[in-house]
């Protein structure tokens, strides 16, 4: 009785010392991202060093899936399914055929993927005032200030990105979600260019948010 009376005073106690000095501090906590929401389409405008893109954004947690499609400017339109399980399709539509399938350690980014980051304050970006926050020095996320929607980010690498569009709740059919068929061939190998440029737009993999994985090991 006597010991379990001590071990909850030992939990209590600490929690009332940072309660109340948390109370005793003026200063409110810093703001903490929104999380993503768990289904949502969003146009993306995509800058890496002058090359632009495209990206058609079709987040997709409750289905397990993500869909990034991309088009470079005046160049491929590129296809970026990525599935939970890790696998991931990356494929031209076009008379090419061409496709890659990738196997990453990690799934679907998490609708918390920016949990932890460090709050930077305030800042105007793209005409809207955002928190900004950063994340394990690989991206820095500005977050509108009223409406919490994402309003840009950038990548260590420098490479930027613009939300132009942010739909909550909006869902790609499923039929879209299929990847053609010479995806399947076991036999297919194609050139690493399809891929790199894929690769570049980052936003899409867990592991390259939190760094844990490196974009260069795939080139
Ligand atoms: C950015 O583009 C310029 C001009 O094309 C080039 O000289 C430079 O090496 C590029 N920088 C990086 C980091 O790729
Ligand atoms: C992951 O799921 C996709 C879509 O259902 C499937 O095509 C792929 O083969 C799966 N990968 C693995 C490794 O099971
Ligand atoms: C990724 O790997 C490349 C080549 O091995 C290395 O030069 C680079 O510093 C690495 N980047 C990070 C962020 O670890």
């Amino acid at each position: 009785m006597g010991s379990k009376v001590k071990s909850l005073s030992l939990l209590i106690l600490p929690l009332a010392f940072s309660l109340c000095f948390s109370s005793l501090s003026s200063k409110p906590a810093d703001p903490t991202p929104a999380p993503w929401p768990h289904q949502f389409h969003s146009i993306i405008f995509m800058n890496n060093n002058g090359s632009l893109q495209v990206v058609d954004l079709w987040y997709d947690w409750t289905n397990g899936r993500n869909f990034n499609i991309i088009q470079n400017q005046l160049g491929k339109l590129l296809y970026d399914l990525e599935w939970d399980n890790g696998t991931s399709y990356i494929y031209t539509l076009d008379s090419n055929k061409e496709c890659r399938v990738l196997h990453f350690p990690v799934g679907v980014l998490r609708p918390n993927w920016l949990e932890g980051a460090t709050y930077l304050g305030q800042q105007e970006v793209d005409g809207f005032l955002c928190n900004v926050w950063q994340k394990v020095d690989f991206i820095w996320y500005y977050e509108d200030v009223i409406t919490k929607r994402p309003v840009y980010w950038v990548f260590y690498t420098g490479m930027t990105a613009h939300v132009m569009t942010f739909e909550v709740g909006a869902v790609l059919e499923d039929p879209k979600w299929q990847a053609p068929a010479y995806c399947f061939k076991e036999s297919e190998k194609k050139e690493n260019t399809v891929f790199k440029s894929v690769v570049s737009h980052g936003l899409s993999r867990e592991g390259l948010m939190t760094g844990s994985f490196n974009v260069s090991m795939l080139y």
